[in-house]
């Protein structure tokens, strides 16, 4: 295998090398084209383009360069990886070459495309497809806090709902963890997961006149809207999902500790932590992401506006959500702790959110 300043030295950083754990999901026709490291010309050069269909002949070549740790992709090519990985997510739970952030861009997409199977055909086969995909990405979460940031980085601003479900998920997942964690014990995240990723499953029977209205909604469209969770509920029976965290996560995610919630309007401690930590993630994820009137709040602004609301939000939570944004973000730290600039931030925190 080529050591790090080998490659950096032929300028093979705008390269990612293949494993034989990705490549042995490539099958027959080349997902991506590949390159090699040329020792003569000092520089990685094509090997064979993508779709190139692989002889025996041509398969023991790639072997083999896999073999000397010298199969690379360029970069560029890195969209048609994700799309063929996300195909294949189960290699990545053994897959160590591949970076994080890479692997969490992957996860996105792989996770995007079984929720909107899902979603538009909300029936037992594509559910459990769905299972299995959230089965392999909380396999893959809980090994190693590192790998929490990059996929909170990897969230998306569209205005889409299976978007936001993926999003709930990353960011749900992250916080919970981050609370619960301790290093080694492997905890369950199978329910929490799928009641992240369902919890506004209820909204696509919801009419696009009101889920989708540009202005303000009326108080008739509002109490509508509020609907997606009993009709959550109804979908949920029909699919016999019984999990207690699931259903949490569907009932309650707009419950507040304050009671000001809906549809019970419960209160504190009978609101779960699961169901906490969606109804966090939910709001955050909602207000990072572009409006029709306006693009996505700044995801500093959104976290203080939740902070900011402790009768609402449990604060343990909050906190682990600003420390995400601390680690991607080092001059956040300072700006926590000067009270003024809180204060005016909070402001046009407000302000925006309002608009
Ligand atoms: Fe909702
Ligand atoms: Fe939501």
């Amino acid at each position: 295998m080529k050591s790090d300043t080998e490659l950096q030295n032929t300028g093979a950083q705008e390269f990612l090398q293949i494993s034989f754990n990705i490549l042995n999901t490539f099958g027959n026709r080349l997902p991506v084209s590949l390159c090699i490291h040329d020792d003569e010309f000092g520089r990685v050069v094509p090997l064979f383009a993508k779709d190139t269909r692989l002889s025996d002949k041509k398969k023991e070549q790639v072997d083999n360069y896999c073999s000397e740790g010298n199969l690379f992709i360029s970069k560029e090519d890195y969209a048609s990886l994700a799309g063929h990985i996300s195909q294949n997510l189960g290699a990545l739970l053994t897959e160590h070459y591949l970076d994080e952030a890479a692997a969490a861009e992957i996860f996105y997409e792989g996770v995007l495309e079984k929720v909107r199977d899902f979603y538009s055909h909300p029936i037992g086969d594509t559910l459990e497809e769905l299972r299995t995909v959230l089965a392999i990405f909380c396999e893959y979460v809980w090994v190693d806090p590192n790998r929490w940031t990059h996929f909170f980085n990897t969230l998306k601003r569209e205005k889409d709902i299976c978007c936001h479900a993926v999003n709930t998920l990353f960011v749900g997942t992250s916080i919970y963890l981050k609370v619960l964690y301790k290093p080694g014990e492997k905890m369950d995240l199978n329910p929490l997961a799928m009641g992240l990723v369902l919890h506004d499953l209820g909204m696509t029977q919801i009419p696009a006149t009101v889920s989708e209205k540009p202005s303000k909604l009326l108080y008739k469209e509002r109490m509508r809207m509020q609907e997606h969770v009993d009709i959550a509920e109804k979908m949920l029976n029909r699919l016999e999902i019984r999990d207690d965290v699931v259903k949490a996560c569907v009932f309650d995610h707009h419950e507040r500790l304050d009671g000001s919630g809906y549809p019970k309007g419960r209160r504190g401690d009978t609101i779960t932590l699961e169901a906490r930590v969606c109804a966090i993630s939910d709001a955050f994820c909602g207000m990072i992401a572009d409006r029709y009137h306006r693009p996505g709040l700044n995801a500093i602004l959104a976290a203080i506006i939740l902070t900011e609301s402790k009768a609402k939000y449990d604060p343990k939570l909050t906190t682990s959500l600003i420390s995400f944004i601390i680690s991607n973000n080092p001059e956040m730290k300072a700006l926590l702790q000067d009270k003024a600039k809180m204060q005016q931030l909070r402001a046009i925190a407000l302000q925006k959110a309002a608009q």
